[in-house]
Formats: C-alpha cells, structure tokens, sequence
C-alpha cells in the first residue's frame, strides 16, 4: 500500500521531468528509453552512473569527464538507455516564483566509440545508437563554467523495450562544482601524450610575497626575505624532482636549506638526454614581488616540468611544482597555464620560524605543505605564481609520417621543418637517424685511451630573457663518445645503447653560467599572449546563453 502510494507520487514527478518541453522548440522531449510507453519500475540495484574522476563529487569548471552507465555485476545487460544532465536553479530576484535555471554543460556521445547519439530531440541527452545488450556505455560530459553549482547527471535504462529503469539513487550522480581557484588546481597527469610536435615554452616565476599579504609569514628582518634560483627540468614521467608525502632527496634538502641548487643540477644532468629533456635555470628574481624568466623544450615524451625555489631565510621551506602537465588530452599543448604556487615543507629541518637555527630533523618527514599559522587553508594568498607561455611548436618526423599516412602517398609532402636545437641549452641534439659521416674522428687527446671521446664543441648561445639589455642564463657544448673512430650520440630511451658500459660515466655535456648583451625581441611573446587571450575568451562564450 505505502509503496504503491509512493509510486504513484514518484511516477508523477517522473514523467513531469521526462516530458519536459524544449525550450524555443514546439516538439516534446521525451526521454523515456526505446520509445517505450509503460511506466518504469523502480531503480534496483543493478545499473549505476558515474562521472569519473570527479573527486568528492566535485567537478572543476570547464572540464571534460566521461560518464559511465555500467552493470555493476558485469553480466546484466540493457538494450536501451538515455543519459541526461539536469542543471540546479537558483533564486531569481526580479520574480521569486520563477526561479533562474543555472547551466549543466554540455553532453555528448562518447568519442570512442560509436555506441551513443544525440537524442533527436532532447537538448544534452544522448540515447543507443543500436539495441544489441550492452553491459556499459560512456559519454563526455563537458562541465559548466564557474558559478553553475551543482548538475545531476541522470540515466534510464531498458532491459527490454517495455523494462525500464528510472533514474533515482544509483541512475543519478549529482556532482557540484570545485569552488578552489582553478589557478590552484595543476591539470591532471597525460599519461599518454598525444603531441606530435614538440614545444618551447617560457615560464614566468612572479614573487607574490610581501608582509602585507602574508603578516604571519615574513621573517622579522624583512630585508632579508628572497627567493633563491629556481630550477627545474622539463621530463618524462620516470624522472622525479620531488613529490610530495615523499621524502626530501639531498638535491631538495640542499636547496630548501640553504638555496643552494648545485645539488639539484647535478642530479637534473644525470637525467639529461634519456628522463630529462631541458635543465631549467633561472636566477633568483630580485625581490619578493619581482619575475624570473626561463624557457624550455618539451617533446611529446617529456611532456611534464618540475620547478622549485627556496623561501629564503628559512628552516627548509620552498615553492615549487612537480608533474605539471603541458600536453592535453587532444595532443595539443597547452597554449597558456597559470599555477598559484603555496609554501612547502622539505621536513628535514624542524625549525618552526625563519629565525629558527638549524636543526635537523631525523628521521625526515615527508614533504609537506606547510601550514601557516592563524590562516585557514582557504584564506592562505599564493607566495608566487607560475605562469606557462607555449612560445612555439617543432614539426618532427613522427608529424611527417603522420600526415604521410593520412594522405596516402600524395606527391606534396610537407616540409620537415625539424629545426636543429642551435638557440637552446641543455638539450641534446636529436639523434641523426642516419650518421652524417662515417669519416674517423680523431679523439680528443685529454679523454682516455678506454673511452675516446671528441674534443668539445662550440658552446652554445647563451640562453636566457632578455632584461635590460643584458641576458644572464646558461650555456651548454657537447661532446660524443667515439667508437672504433665513429662519432655516437648518446642514445635516449628508443635507440640501443652502443656505448660500453664504463665509458657511460664519461660526461657529454657541459654548462656554464653566461651573461651577454642583446636586444630584446618584442616580436614574439605579444602575440602568444594574444592568441592565448583569445582562446581564454572562445571557452566562456560557448556557454553564454542566447
Ligand atoms: C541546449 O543546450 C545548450 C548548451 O547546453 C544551450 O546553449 C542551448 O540553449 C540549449 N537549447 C535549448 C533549445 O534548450
Ligand atoms: C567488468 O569488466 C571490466 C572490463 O570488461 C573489468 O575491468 C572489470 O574489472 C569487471 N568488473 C567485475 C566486477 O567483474
Ligand atoms: C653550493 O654548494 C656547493 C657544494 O656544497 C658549493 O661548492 C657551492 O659553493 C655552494 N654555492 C653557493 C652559492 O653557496
């Protein structure tokens, strides 16, 4: 009796939602599964919706999330479904009664796989494309813009044409937005990037630091408050500057303690030309609210930067970032990345203020942020901010080959525009993938008679922002191994390694600190940002409503 009394309420509110009309448009939505008439049965226990990856049921504004509609035993099967997003409203003040309905974003089929379509007729809802028994089905929902709060995301499934399920409990996922700045908040990992080209990016450091944002974060004598260098490296995922809830390496310890980043760089060049594609060096800016610049290279395998800095005078406290992700999820590089950078601590050293003096801490704590004491986590200002310009793209082999392959044997090949890596530091250059000559060389009479190695090269220019008319950076030459006479390049991790074991330790690069006048270029730079901007502007306008 009650649950029949329930239904009957349930029913009503059901179809009510089911066959609501489309706006500006006459024809009725109805979403009831297959075209079917009956009434539902009652959610069970068997089918759910999901949004993956929405941690604590918190979606991050403008981003993409598959939905999976799946049977949680793996046997049951549906035949038919329609999924669909319903979007929070909210109080509308020039007329109470008719309440301003907030946006849910967007839904769409899945682009893996052809299992879904748009609904005829139902705006944001997406149905089979055929009735053959299914055990799960995925869509992308693309999130709202900021402010839209809450969206349910709900499903109706059919076992039958007549045998359906409605949407309540576990058909239906509410998930609300993520109210942290996006700036905060790093882009998830890639784990398998999809770039063809490789980048360059310059990355700003901007010091966001005075005793007025952060009154209880400031040594006593204010004067002394600085950022050291920063460095870092751009990387593939095997290589680790630092992760937090992990333990401090010397490399970090050296550098939160006593700014000092020798340790650092040694451990970065180890990695150089296999995990580490570019060292990133960039001198201390020249106060707390001043900027840094350095640029880099990225390749579609070292698609992640690692940077860190320390907050100097202190016990051991840093800013830094690891695993920045560039490469998103479509093979594009992100054009433009902005990341809050907040105080970290290397747990080495237990001193409790800037003035505390040293005193280790054993065994090590993991690295942690660093709580500010009297300021929430939410109340908590940025000490510096990163900020990712992509400068400019490579074409590689492997975009040529695809495009070969698109067009199928086509006389008009593009243009390799591979262009050589004269104007960057700390990068190898690529392997030539056939050996330019196989004249001998003769060995650099100061390398062993073991492991004859070719005198140095040249060094290369020096690279750096231009400030001021002066460039202060760094510089890089190499050098080869040589085997039986034979110039080899040191391989990265696609090419067989020729080079004998003992003679691996033998450095091929080299660098050095360089200062040099130039000529700022005002050319390049501008029009990233421009072209960026315009892209910020394209994402929000999408969601305006007419
Ligand atoms: C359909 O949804 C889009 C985006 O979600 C929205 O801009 C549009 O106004 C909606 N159309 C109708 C007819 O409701
Ligand atoms: C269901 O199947 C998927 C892949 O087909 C598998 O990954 C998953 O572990 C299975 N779940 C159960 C409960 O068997
Ligand atoms: C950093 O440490 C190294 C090794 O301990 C030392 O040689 C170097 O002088 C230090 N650099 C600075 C700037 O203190």
């Amino acid at each position: 009796m009650i649950a029949d009394r329930y239904f009957g309420i349930y029913e009503v509110l059901c179809i009510l939602l089911l066959l609501r009309i489309t706006r500006g448009n006459d024809e009725l939505c109805d979403r009831r599964p297959l075209g079917s008439k009956t009434a539902p049965l009652p959610p069970d226990n068997r089918f759910f919706i999901d949004v993956v990856d929405t941690f604590g049921d918190l979606y991050i504004p403008n981003r993409e999330y598959k939905v999976r509609l799946y049977s949680r035993d793996n046997t049951s099967t549906f035949m038919g479904f329609t999924i669909s997003v319903r979007e929070d409203t909210d109080v509308n003040e020039r007329n109470p009664r008719k309440p301003k309905h907030l946006h849910p974003g967007q839904l769409i089929p899945s682009r893996d796989d052809d299992a879904s379509k748009v609904h005829p007729k139902c705006n944001n809802t997406v149905i089979e494309t055929d009735v053959m028994p299914k055990t799960f089905v995925e869509a992308l929902w693309i999130a709202p813009y900021k402010g839209n709060k809450c969206v349910t995301i709900f499903a109706v499934v059919a076992v039958k044409p007549d045998v359906w399920y409605s949407f309540e409990g576990p058909l239906s996922k509410r998930v609300c937005e993520d109210r942290r700045k996006a700036e905060d908040m790093q882009p998830m990992e890639n784990e398998n990037c999809q770039a063809c080209e490789e980048a360059r990016y310059q990355v700003t450091f901007e010091g966001l630091w005075t005793f007025n944002t952060h009154p209880q974060m400031f040594p006593e004598t204010r004067g002394l408050a600085r950022f050291s260098d920063l460095v870092g490296a751009s990387h593939n995922s095997y290589f680790i500057l630092y992760k937090n809830n992990a333990d401090a390496s010397a490399g970090l310890k050296m550098l939160a303690e006593q700014g000092n980043t020798t340790q650092f760089e040694i451990d970065i060049q180890e990695e150089l030309g296999t995990n580490v594609r570019t060292i990133i060096k960039a001198t201390s800016p020249r106060t707390t609210i001043d900027r840094t610049v350095a640029s880099f290279r990225t390749s579609p395998e070292h698609h992640l930067v690692s940077l860190s800095t320390a907050i100097l005078p202190s016990p051991d406290w840093f800013l830094g970032v690891s695993n920045m992700e560039l490469c998103e999820s479509k093979g594009q590089w992100t054009k433009i990345a902005i990341l809050n950078l907040y105080p970290m601590d290397a747990g080495t050293d237990s001193g409790q203020t800037f003035e505390s003096p040293n005193e280790e801490t054993s065994p090590p704590q993991p690295i942690s942020s660093l709580p500010i004491k009297g300021v929430p986590k939410e109340q908590m200002k940025p000490m510096a901010r990163l900020r990712f310009d992509l400068i400019r793209t490579y074409s590689t082999p492997r975009c040529t080959s695809a495009t070969i392959a698109a067009t199928d044997d086509q006389d008009e090949r593009e243009p390799d525009e591979n262009l050589p890596d004269e104007d960057s530091i700390g990068e190898r250059p690529p392997p030539p993938t056939t050996p330019k000559s196989e004249e001998p060389v003769t060995p650099d009479p100061d390398s062993s008679e073991k492991c004859p190695m070719t005198t140095w090269e040249e060094w290369k220019p020096c690279e750096g922002q231009c400030v001021d008319g002066k460039r202060t950076g760094f510089q890089s030459r190499f050098r080869y191994n040589l085997i039986d006479g034979v110039k080899k390049h040191t391989p990265g991790s696609s090419k067989p390694n020729e080079i004998p074991h003992e003679c691996q330790g033998e450095p091929t690069d080299d660098f050095q600190e360089c200062e040099e006048d130039c000529v700022e270029d005002e050319t390049e730079a501008p029009d990233v940002e421009a072209e960026a901007l315009s892209r910020i502007w394209e994402n929000p306008s999408r969601w305006e409503k007419k």
